[in-house]
């Protein structure tokens, strides 16, 4: 592979012939190995014209006016024919049908290698490699005319892989997929970019996307770069009316990653938790107290922290200056994805505890699979499966069905089973030091006998614990 970036985009500016004014306007970036870009906007935004002008399609099918320059693997576009050019960039377009041209679902996938000269033992070890990447084994013997607009894409994926590019570019891969097929395409596209191959996915379900985990979004609108760079930032500047994001980002534009790396990215502790604060324009003058304040907050006031790269924290501190991150900005609601992961229960608690106690916050989304932290902490659960809502109510009324809450993957906790004993036709589900404190005063209060039963429900219950 060739030193350097894979693809460069400079000042690319393109009006189509009949166009009263230009589709995109001076767009520069590039793009490295390895490194997946997210392309976001509106409808009409240039997102396709974008992925036209990187393969190819534009100049060379479609007419126009096209200043600046696009080069892949160093040679500029307007240079290399379109047939060489299908070699380096591997393309899905916005309607897979389009680009279907043979009658059979092998005979397609064969296609673009035959044309190269592609020996056939080879051709058969690509064929196999690439079906089950991309997990077509049921339609290897299908007509290409039987198939849906979810399999033709899977097959326009396929297609684009057999000849094993450098760089592949999406156009909303996701449009016609399930959530099962969304989700193993984006982990196909992260697999095939962490072994070195360069990925422009557009796409403006943002939200969907970010399996995928994008090192970069570039964000157009009418035409023009909003945004270039990663992600978070990108959560910040976004119009959640015009892209679908993260239901956070609608609510206060504070999310919190459930893996906090994804989420820091700035040289130091100071900086990240002032890029929110500095971008929306906030008053510098109380910025070193916002820092000090945001990480006394999440339990990170030590010495020398503000300078230290983010990333040299340990995961749970990581995870602390991430909300630490969304604090700064001040919001009115904190949406916490798995709070407790990588934490062990006491901070686990102790740290819900923290949230609890922040104020002006009116109100907190978490999204866990801690039953526990989720029963002792929630006024209202969404109990979720197959990417449906189960249940809805309050932690009594959700595991009020035994059947369901298995079928949803959970398990019954001891806790779960001492409030079911103990606090049936009870309002409030309690934890376990208020429920063991509970017991033992309701046992007191009835027969001597039931305080030691009490206390060995305390005991089962603590074990349980430890075990979640
Ligand atoms: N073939 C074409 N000829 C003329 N105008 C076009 C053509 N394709 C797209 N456009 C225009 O260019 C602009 C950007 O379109 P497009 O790149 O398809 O946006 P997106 O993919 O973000 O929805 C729109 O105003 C659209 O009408
Ligand atoms: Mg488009």
């Amino acid at each position: 592979m060739a030193a350097g970036p894979v693809l460069e985009v400079e000042s690319l500016t393109f009006q189509y012939r009949r166009a009263t004014e230009p589709a995109i306007r001076d767009i520069s970036f590039s793009l490295e190995p390895g490194e997946v870009l997210l392309v976001a906007g509106p409808s009409g935004c240039g997102k396709s014209t974008l992925i036209r002008a990187i393969n190819g399609l534009i100049p060379h099918s479609y007419r126009g006016e096209l200043s600046g320059r696009v080069a892949v693997d160093g040679r500029a576009t307007t240079e290399v024919r379109l047939r060489d050019l299908a070699v380096l960039v591997g393309t899905v377009l916005q309607d897979p049908r389009k680009q279907l041209v043979a009658s059979t679902v092998s005979a397609e996938l064969a296609f673009g290698p035959e044309n190269l000269g592609i020996p056939r033992t080879e051709m058969r070890q690509r064929l196999a490699e690439v079906v089950t990447a991309s997990g077509i084994e049921h339609l290897v013997e299908r007509t290409t005319d039987q198939l849906s607009g979810g399999e033709a894409q899977q097959l326009a994926i396929a297609g684009a892989l057999m000849l094993r590019p450098q760089l592949l570019v999406l156009d909303e891969p996701l449009a016609n997929l399930d959530p099962a097929a969304a989700y193993r395409l984006l982990e196909l596209v992260r697999g095939l970019a962490d072994g070195g191959t360069a990925v422009v996915i557009v796409e403006h379900r943002v939200e969907d996307v970010l399996e995928a985990r994008p090192d970069r979004v570039l964000y157009l609108e009418e035409g023009g770069t909003r945004y270039l760079g990663p992600l978070p930032g990108f959560l910040d500047v976004v119009d959640p009316n015009l892209v679908k994001v993260p239901f956070s980002v609608h609510l206060a534009r504070a999310h919190v990653f459930q893996n906090p790396s994804q989420m820091l990215f700035a040289p130091n502790v100071r900086d990240e938790i002032l890029f929110g604060p500095r971008n929306l324009d906030r008053d510098a003058s109380g910025f070193d107290e916002l820092v000090t304040t945001s990480l006394a907050r999440v339990n990170l006031a030590e010495p020398e922290v503000e300078s230290r790269p983010p990333l040299t924290l340990s995961y749970g501190q990581q995870k602390r200056l991430a909300i630490g991150v969304a604090l700064a900005l001040k919001p009115r609601t904190l949406v916490l994805d798995e709070p407790s992961a990588g934490q062990d229960h006491r901070s686990a608690t102790a740290f819900m505890q923290e949230i609890e106690r922040i104020d002006g916050l009116e109100s907190v989304y978490f999204v866990t699979h801690d039953a526990d932290l989720a029963l002792t902490h929630a006024d209202r659960i969404l109990l979720m499966r197959d990417g449906r809502i189960a249940a809805d109510g309050t932690p009594l009324e959700v595991i009020a069905d035994r059947e369901r809450w298995i079928a949803c993957n959970l398990r019954f906790t001891s806790l779960m089973e001492a409030n079911a004993r103990w606090r049936s036709g009870s309002e409030r589900f309690l934890g376990a030091q208020e429920l063991a404190a509970w017991v033992a005063e309701a046992s007191g209060r009835t027969e001597e006998g039931r305080v030691s039963q009490a206390s060995n429900w305390t005991r089962d219950m603590e074990e349980g614990l430890e075990g979640t």
